[in-house]
């Protein structure tokens, strides 16, 4: 039976793509979490799955890769803004981690398959939209930064080893488990989900700037199913996709599909004007589509 890695699997994301593998496969999937941003209820539902086994614990604790065939590599400190005020614990949990799993693959000379979840943060404010993977990287935050120096890193080192991976450049993901409570980084989470998470509690939605910002919102079952499809693909590809709706959505018309109730905030800096992704390199090598709507979420969640 194919043995897999998550690391990262207590996050929304992480979590999500657990939940996704267990019902789509047969395989044995490992994830790693400290708790750091994610939570081990997001897990606990599969805690008892007899193909499922969670390590508690960092990635820096990983000393073998060698029993698995794909690393779905999610661990990561995912928040724009905090990477400008706590910069070194960004650089070790956004690169360092990358590099230590690259390196454990070296010591060993095994090589399985790295998901790497990389991010539309990479192309800041992008002149090209629809914005295709060859768009100019123009990193606003450090977060951005290290995301994008991942990617090269991971390009660099494969000219010298057989590594062999896939970059998947998130676009903006919602769905269930995005908004965390008790993450200390909970107010820069997807805006979905903290939108969502204010309507529950009676409270006005906060819009950052003017609302005008755009953001092209795509399932966290969608991110899931693209995951899948680039571990399942026949050939090694070293190439990074985009992974979004391909579609843009104000930040004010969203708050306004979820409640009349909102304000306005001072605008953060770091962050793009718009996010809107050309996905067809995904749907034509990946064969991937996005199946999921924002719409529908939003009015599951409503009731
Ligand atoms: N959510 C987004 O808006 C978004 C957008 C683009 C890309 N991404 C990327 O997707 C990935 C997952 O993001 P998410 O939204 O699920 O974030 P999240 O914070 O919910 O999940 C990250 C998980 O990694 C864990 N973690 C952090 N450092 C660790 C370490 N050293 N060892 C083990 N576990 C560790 C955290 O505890 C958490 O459970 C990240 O790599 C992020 O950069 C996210």
């Amino acid at each position: 039976m194919k043995k897999v890695l998550i690391t990262g699997v207590a996050g929304f994301i992480g979590s999500n793509l657990l939940d996704y593998l267990l019902e789509q496969t047969d395989w044995e999937i490992h994830g790693i979490d400290n708790f750091s941003t994610g939570r081990k209820s997001n897990v606990k539902h599969n805690l008892d799955h007899a193909r499922f086994r969670l390590i508690e614990g960092s990635v820096f604790e990983l000393t073998s890769l060698k029993d698995y065939e794909s690393i779905f590599h999610l661990s990561a400190l995912p928040r724009i803004q905090p990477s400008f005020e706590l910069v070194s614990d960004h650089i070790k949990e956004n690169l360092l981690a990358s590099i230590h799993l690259v390196e454990l693959m070296m010591a060993e000379n095994h090589y399985p398959r790295i998901i790497n979840s990389s991010s539309s943060a990479i192309y800041g404010t992008p002149e090209l939209i629809p914005t295709p993977e060859s768009e100019k990287v123009d990193c606003l935050s450090p977060y951005a930064f290290q995301k994008f120096e991942c990617e090269k890193y991971f390009d660099l080192v494969s000219t010298r080893v057989p590594l062999d991976y896939v970059h998947l450049r998130y676009f903006n993901p919602f769905g269930p488990r995005s908004f965390n409570p008790e993450n200390k980084f909970n107010a820069y989470s997807s805006v979905v989900g903290i939108f969502l998470n204010r309507k529950a509690r009676n409270e006005p939605l906060l819009i950052t700037g003017d609302g005008l910002q755009k953001r092209d919102f795509i399932h966290v079952y969608d991110l899931a199913k693209a995951n899948l499809l680039a571990a399942q693909h026949p050939e090694k590809l070293n190439t990074a996709f985009n992974i979004g709706a391909s579609g843009t959505v104000s930040v004010i018309d969203l708050a306004r599909m979820i409640s009349e109730n909102y304000q306005f905030i001072p605008k953060r800096e770091g962050e793009a004007e718009i996010t809107y992704a050309d996905v067809s390199k995904a749907k034509e090598i990946l064969g991937w589509q996005p199946e999921h709507n924002l719409d529908t979420y939003i009015n599951s969640v409503l009731g």
